[in-house]
């Protein structure tokens, strides 16, 4: 078996984390492989932004979870990574509206999971996280206009790694068609 499908299948959602803060420079390999992602028209229009310390506390605190998905659980992870993209763009505007596909969600979420593999590589544990405060996130992170986040992972060495998870089988999942 190939060493990219095995870590494919090591990768999972990690939401117990060791308090052992996260070196920069694997923080920065992680960037490295989501700054190679494809995007449409190559615009490589996001940005990612590590927040740690006081900063990411406040975040989880004032702008991520609710009642239906508390995510609590990102306080303990030592980093999260706010994940914006620059809607001021053609591509993004125009294109997304004329085709009514949304470019930019694709964009980030391709960068996103390389960003994910690379960490689980590394032996560093992530989650996505996409129910949070819009609102609230810009406006802690001082967002310029135009700029919209996406997503946030969170970093960090895990406490715990759960079971697998259930997956669908290939034949649930494709049609081969001719
Ligand atoms: C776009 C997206 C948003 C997600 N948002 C959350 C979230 O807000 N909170 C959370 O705990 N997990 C979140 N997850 C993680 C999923 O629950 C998880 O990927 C799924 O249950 C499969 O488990 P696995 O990642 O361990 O394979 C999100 C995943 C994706 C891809």
């Amino acid at each position: 078996m190939g060493e990219f499908i095995e870590l494919v299948r090591k990768r999972r959602s990690i939401r117990s984390y060791r308090s052992e803060p996260v070196p920069r420079e694997k923080i920065e390999l992680c960037i490295e492989a989501a700054r190679f992602a494809p995007t449409a028209c190559n615009t490589q229009s996001w940005r990612f932004i590590v927040v740690e310390g006081e900063l990411k506390v406040r975040l989880v605190k004032e702008a991520l979870g609710g009642v239906i998905v508390p995510n609590r659980f990102a306080l303990q992870a030592p980093v999260i990574v706010v994940i914006a993209v620059d809607m001021n763009l053609v591509t993004h505007r125009l294109g997304g509206g004329l085709k009514g596909i949304d470019y930019h969600m694709i964009d980030t979420g391709i960068a996103g999971e390389h960003f994910v593999l690379q960490a689980a590589e590394l032996d560093l544990g992530t989650c996505w996280i996409g129910w949070f405060n819009k609102k609230a996130v810009k406006r802690l992170l001082g967002l310029s206009r135009g700029w919209e986040v996406t997503a946030m992972i969170t970093l960090g060495y895990p406490a715990s790694v759960p079971p697998d998870k259930k997956r669908k089988s290939v034949s649930d999942v494709s049609d081969f068609k001719r």
